[in-house]
């Protein structure tokens, strides 16, 4: 399993570090199967599994269910858990009592949280001190898409570059061990990459970053959630679900499901007795 100082010699190393996400049991066996470096339990939970609009309905109780399936389908990947939306600004015990939670009922290796400024960094200096690894996310936070005004690129005015550049060494100062940086043109990916000794993993960042992660539906075509610019389709799983289910459906009406190969029999005599000698 990877551990934060792993992934930084990675970066160190130009090694690319892979991070997708997962949310159940087999999703996260099929990620670490195919060997990536770590599994991010994303609140992006709220839109392709819990089928919401946005991830702002997600809560705690939420977040540690789907880690805890996540921890049981991948033992060996190191696992980062979102704190939800805000589940950390207002009160620092609830974010300490839900970060033990992860860490300790869910068995995660680290929290991430969006966002900047000088809650955010106290929260992540005090809760790196008490021994729990946090991973940034800056750029794009759907969190606070209400406020940003829609899911639109950051960081794209010299001003807002500097600004992102600034938020990303002050996370860094404050103890995180990583950051996400989500949806920013391609030169502001670089740049926070090259000036920033912790890794960045980018999400529409551009492929100068230090790793990248991806929502595991997105990647694999799975579900009706609208697909970013960003986002690259390894496969189409939707229309073969859809065709197998119909399948199903079409074989159960028909009688053709279940087959002999499916079927339980039971001995002549025992299903003579059975009749009363009537077959
Ligand atoms: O919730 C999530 O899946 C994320 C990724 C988009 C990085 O934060």
């Amino acid at each position: 399993m990877k551990t934060t100082a792993g992934l930084r010699k990675m970066k160190e190393n130009k090694e690319k570090i892979t991070m997708m996400t997962a949310y159940d049991a087999p999703s996260a066996k099929l990620v670490e199967q195919a060997g990536m470096d770590m599994i991010l339990v994303g609140d992006s939970l709220g839109m392709v599994v819990l089928g919401y609009d946005s991830t702002i309905p997600v809560t705690t109780e939420d977040m540690l269910l789907h880690s805890r399936a996540v921890r049981r389908g991948a033992r060996d990947t190191f696992v980062v858990v979102d704190f939800p939306f805000l589940s950390y600004q207002t009160d620092r015990t609830e974010a300490f009592r839900y970060a033990q939670r992860v860490m300790q009922e869910a068995g995660a290796n680290a929290v991430k949280l969006e966002g900047a400024g000088e809650a955010v960094m106290t929260l992540v200096e005090e809760l790196t001190a008490a021994g729990v690894p946090v991973m940034g996310h800056l750029g794009l936070t759907p969190q606070s898409v209400e406020v940003l005004g829609g899911y639109r690129v950051q960081g794209k005015s010299r001003e807002a570059a500097e600004q992102l550049l600034a938020d990303a060494k002050a996370l860094e100062t404050a103890g995180a061990f990583a950051l996400v940086v989500e949806c920013v043109p391609e030169p502001v990916g670089a740049l926070l990459s090259e000036t920033c000794q912790i890794p960045i993993i980018g999400i529409g960042a551009g492929v100068q970053t230090d790793g990248q992660v991806l929502v595991y539906h997105d990647v694999l075509g799975y579900g009706d959630v609208h697909v970013p610019k960003f986002v690259k389709r390894y496969a189409e799983l939707s229309p073969v679900i859809e065709d197998a289910l119909k399948a199903y459906v079409h074989d159960v009406k028909e009688g053709i499901f279940p087959g002999e190969e499916h079927r339980f029999t039971m001995k002549e005599e025992e299903l003579a007795a059975l009749y009363g000698g009537s077959k």
